[in-house]
């Protein structure tokens, strides 16, 4: 099957790169033509682990292509996904659509013969519908479905997501589509990967859906973190005690400073606004976005308050920017809550990132940059913990005492234990443990 991807950013170029691996042959469409242009020479722009190698194999079997000629990739293709931005719009956080909308313009223009318009963007209720009617308007001839097929993949562990999906959405009344959405998943179903089948709102909807019910479950724990701090509990015990209840599950139940990243801030914010327009306000998710929101901010005043209540000219140094671990996205990354408040209250700010310090320096101002976390904290008078990646969860403790001016760290993941920290002489702040 022949499929075009317009739109080739982390969730463009994963699933690009894994349909090809399952045989398809793939055209990844970028208006950013220096990421074409990278692309093709082997340089991945985006970190996520093992895309590098599954980019090369398939682009080596002529099954991964790259261009910025949408022309090329859509006239043959029989499914184009579109897989464009959509960011909050500034002012009233609702998803911008332009980048989905200008896309559909442009593939209505470019079809030939029946073709399937896949949204994998994430993408509000009802935008399959204007999809379709951009789509007609500009083609009234034209030979075509518009499908939802939301996107689940989690960075840091994308292929894996991909290829072993818990499930695939499809949202489609048309039988056409039905039928070239179960080929091109196929593969998936040797290992009886579920298909959920349904219409394009309810399609559209289970993405926003999911994504608030984990950002819920994440922002529940953290208030009972703090609730743990007042009354002296321990929040991973919390975790595990309701975790193995099946009903509950234990994923998502990790105490931190906050969800940041891609997706979950503005799509809770995203689904607020179209529960309110609605009619149907989602209350849960208008004070989960709030909390969220404002813990980010509480976790400088944290650092302040282990560190004696006053940082100014005091040096921090930091280990991790990136919203999580294993991948180089800075978007709404607590990071950039927590440091700009610790300069604004007089801190010297020396931090390393193993993959996101690129990006992190268009973000944050005054930050310096280090060469690795031993220099990161070098002469520092606290260490903080903000992102848990795992080459922090073992540093070798003679040398951080070595290296820091005092017994400060402040770990914003929970990766060491109280208890460790205590026994090697630190004075350790944590979430949500004694
Ligand atoms: N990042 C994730 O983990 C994730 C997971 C699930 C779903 N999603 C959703 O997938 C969508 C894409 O997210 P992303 O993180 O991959 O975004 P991204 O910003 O990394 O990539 C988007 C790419 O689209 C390109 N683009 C925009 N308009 C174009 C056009 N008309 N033609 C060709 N290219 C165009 C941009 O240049 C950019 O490279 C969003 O709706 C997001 O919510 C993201």
């Amino acid at each position: 099957m022949r499929v075009a991807m317009i739109g080739t950013g982390y969730v463009g170029l994963v699933s690009g790169a894994c349909f090809a691996d399952f045989g398809h042959v793939v055209t990844c469409v970028d208006k950013d033509a220096s990421k074409i242009e990278r692309l093709k020479n082997g340089i991945m722009p985006i970190f996520e682990p093992g895309l590098d190698a599954l980019v090369a194999t398939n682009v080596e079997e002529e099954r991964l292509f790259f261009t910025t000629d949408a022309a090329d990739a859509i006239k043959d293709a029989d499914a184009v996904f579109i897989a464009v931005g959509t960011p909050s719009r500034r002012g009233d956080g609702h998803a911008d659509l332009s980048y989905v909308y200008a896309a559909a313009k442009e593939i209505a223009g470019l079809m030939d013969g029946f073709t399937v318009i896949v949204t994998k963007s994430t993408v509000p209720v009802g935008t399959g519908d204007e999809v379709e009617q951009i789509m007609r308007d500009a083609r009234p001839d034209g030979d075509f479905a518009v499908v939802s097929n939301p996107e689940f993949l989690r960075e840091g562990a994308a292929i894996k997501d991909f290829k072993i999906p818990d499930r695939i959405v499809v949202g489609t009344e048309d039988e056409r589509a039905r039928q070239l959405m179960r080929e091109l998943y196929r593969p998936l179903f040797l290992n009886e990967t579920p298909i959920l089948f349904t219409d394009r709102r309810t399609s559209e909807l289970i993405k926003y859906a999911a994504n608030a019910f984990l950002a819920v479950k994440i922002t529940f724990i953290n208030e009972m973190a703090d609730l743990c701090e007042k009354v002296g509990a321990n929040v991973q015990e919390v975790s595990r005690g309701i975790g193995l209840d099946n009903r509950i599950g234990r994923k998502f139940l990790n105490a931190g400073p906050g969800y940041g990243g891609s997706c979950f801030p503005k799509d809770t914010l995203a689904l607020t606004k179209t529960a309110n327009d609605a009619g149907a306000p989602v209350r849960i998710i208008d004070t989960v976005v709030e909390v969220n929101a404002a813990r980010k901010k509480a976790m400088a005043d944290k650092v302040i308050r282990a560190m004696g209540g006053d940082v100014t000219g005091k040096t921090i140094g930091v280990l991790g920017l990136a919203f999580k671990q294993n991948t180089d996205d800075m978007r709404d990354a607590p990071s950039l809550d927590i440091l700009p408040a610790l300069i604004a209250a007089g801190a010297k700010i020396r931090a390393y990132d193993p993959e996101a310090m690129t990006e992190a320096a268009h973000l944050l101002e005054g930050v310096e940059f280090a060469t690795g976390p031993y220099e990161a904290i070098k002469g520092a008078d606290a260490m903080v913990i903000i992102t848990e990646w795992d080459q922090f969860r073992a540093l070798d403790f003679d040398r951080v005492k070595a290296a820091l001016n005092s017994n400060i760290v402040v770990d914003l993941r929970n990766i060491y234990s109280p208890e460790d920290m205590a026994a090697h002489g630190f004075a350790y702040t944590s979430i949500g443990r004694p």
